[in-house]
């Protein structure tokens, strides 16, 4: 899976030198299993990646700027998400918190 050109493709909207592609970051979580620790979490995408999954993250960042920028890639996520969960009938939200 390259992502060299991905900004060039449109496919990223960069705002770190070195930022994965959500995808990618998605596929090497999947390998993993319990809580994502990323302690150079630059623009946060592997957080981004973790929320998508349902995985819980925790994110480490030198740098405040680049702190800035995952900490609200991360949020706008989750409040994605919670958008998203709100968009399901209460009978399916109930199912999948027995899960
Ligand atoms: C390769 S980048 C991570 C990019 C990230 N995977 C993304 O998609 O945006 C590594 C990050 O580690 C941070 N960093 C370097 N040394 C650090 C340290 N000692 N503690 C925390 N963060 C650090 C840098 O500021 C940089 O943003």
């Amino acid at each position: 899976m390259g992502w060299a050109n991905a900004k060039d493709r449109g496919e990223i909207d960069r705002q770190h030198p070195t930022q994965k592609p959500v995808k990618v970051m998605e596929w090497c979580i999947e390998m993993t299993g319990g809580i994502i620790l990323d302690p150079f979490m630059g623009s946060g995408t592997t957080g981004v990646a973790a929320l998508k999954l349902g995985r819980k993250f925790i994110g480490i960042e030198i740098d405040e700027k680049y702190f800035d920028i995952a900490v609200d890639r991360i949020s706008k996520e989750a409040n994605q998400l919670k958008m998203d969960f709100e968009d399901i009938p209460e009978w399916l939200k109930e199912n999948r918190s027995k899960k």
